[in-house]
């Protein structure tokens, strides 16, 4: 995550139960390279010291701005100092403050005095959640542009599960990261269509033919897709931690595969097939399981299974669709036809069959085809940020 590489970054701790755990999302930012510095609700100081954030931050803890009148620490200067404002935790309180322009205290005043983008993440009890007048404040800060890092569901300090536990640092720092990233991101309301993992062709009710795709790249692509601003679905046959804001729908096989993207296809504006789709599927599937026969061995007559990218590129009305190319030789050769006959508008093509790079792994090394256009590679890096680099090629084609 370098987002927040040699940002500023003021976090603004208020007093919740949970103002232990800002000290863990210190850490994480002090780590991911971030400049920070940080500063207290007078109630905060009953929960956790100004001394554990000034000796992770290595810099004074604002606290009070009446006290420091010494000159030495100036609370306009470090409104505009800071790139990003977190509250973590934000109490009910302090967010009926920011609702209402109210700046009583130091940790108000700076939020009120700072043009610095900003980010809360909201942490109480159920009741105080749910209530009528901080459902109405929430409702506020979103539509002032305040990025709301929602509460999860869980056992909550008072003994229960409920609403109104703060995520943990690192799930705020990476929902915040794609959120801000997103708000200016050049897919903006596009809806992105995104196939992933290998399909699952059965044989009986307990065993399938399959491949060794991890579905990473796909989910990677829905990061970067996301982080772009787009509306995200993603088709997958593999079930991994979905990027914030993008929605799955899980599918086994190749045809079934092919049905949900052509009940999608009409509404995408970009079509991107990273699946591996099973070329064959065996021609009939058992119902009872397919018992030992001894010597005799078992022959399994195999099917060519629908080709999603051809279909799809024979129906396409203007959407951006996009291959993959996953080849052991000749890649360029297969890319390069793969583009022509499937009518794609890109084809990414990557030698698979690497320890380093291509299926089940975290690195992928990928060149890029377009119709008319030289071809493009990119050197070994991981999926995120190829990921990053296809969706960043697929909008200087969508856009320029
Ligand atoms: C033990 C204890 C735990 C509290 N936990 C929370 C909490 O998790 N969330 C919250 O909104 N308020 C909580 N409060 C209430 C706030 O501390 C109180 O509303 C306070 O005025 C908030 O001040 P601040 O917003 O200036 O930090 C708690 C109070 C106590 C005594």
């Amino acid at each position: 995550m370098i987002f927040f590489k040699n940002k500023h970054i003021l976090v603004v701790v208020t007093g919740g139960i949970a103002a232990y755990k800002s000290a863990i999302l210190v850490r994480s930012l002090i780590k991911k390279g971030g400049n920070v510095r940080v500063a207290m609700t007078k109630s905060a100081e009953n929960f956790v010291t100004p001394l554990t954030f000034s000796t992770l931050t290595k810099h004074t803890v604002l606290t009070d701005i009446f006290k420091a009148n010494d000159g030495s620490v100036d609370h306009v200067a470090w409104a505009r100092w800071a790139d990003f404002i977190f509250v973590v935790p934000a109490t009910a309180n302090f967010v009926a403050k920011m609702a209402h322009g109210i700046a009583d205290d130091t940790a108000s005043t700076l939020l009120l005095a700072s043009p610095a983008e900003k980010v809360i993440a909201p942490s109480m009890n159920d009741q105080m959640w749910n209530n009528p007048a901080t459902v109405r404040n929430i409702k506020q800060l979103d539509t002032d542009g305040i990025l709301i890092i929602e509460p999860t569901t869980g056992f909550l300090a008072e003994g229960y599960d409920g609403k109104g536990r703060l995520p943990e640092s690192n799930d705020i720092l990476e929902q915040a990261q794609i959120r801000l990233l997103a708000k200016n991101g050049k897919l903006k309301n596009k809806n992105v269509l995104i196939t992933a993992g290998g399909t699952k062709e059965a044989l009986d009710p307990l065993r399938y033919i399959t491949n060794r795709s991890s579905g990473k790249m796909g989910y990677a692509l829905a990061q970067a897709a996301v982080e772009a601003g787009a509306v995200v679905t993603l088709i997958s046959t593999v079930e991994r931690r979905l990027p914030f804001g993008s929605k799955l729908i899980k599918v086994t096989d190749a045809r079934e595969m092919l049905d949900t993207v052509l009940e999608h296809f009409d509404k995408t504006d970009i079509f991107i097939s990273a699946a591996a789709v099973s070329d064959f599927r065996p021609a009939k599937q058992s119902n009872q399981k397919i018992k030992k026969t001894g010597n005799q061995g078992l022959k399994v007559e195999l099917v060519q299974n629908p080709d999603i990218l051809a279909t799809v590129g024979a129906k396409k009305t203007g959407q951006f669709v996009v291959g993959f190319a996953a080849e052991t030789e000749n890649i360029v050769e297969y890319a390069k036809n793969k583009l022509v006959k499937k009518h794609a508008d890109m084809i990414v093509a990557n030698e698979v069959g690497h320890p380093d790079s291509g299926f089940n792994v975290d690195n992928n090394r990928v060149i890029i085809f377009r119709p008319k256009q030289a071809q493009k590679e990119f050197p070994l890096q991981s999926k995120i940020d190829t990921a990053r680099s296809i969706i960043e090629e697929i909008i200087k084609s969508v856009f320029e």
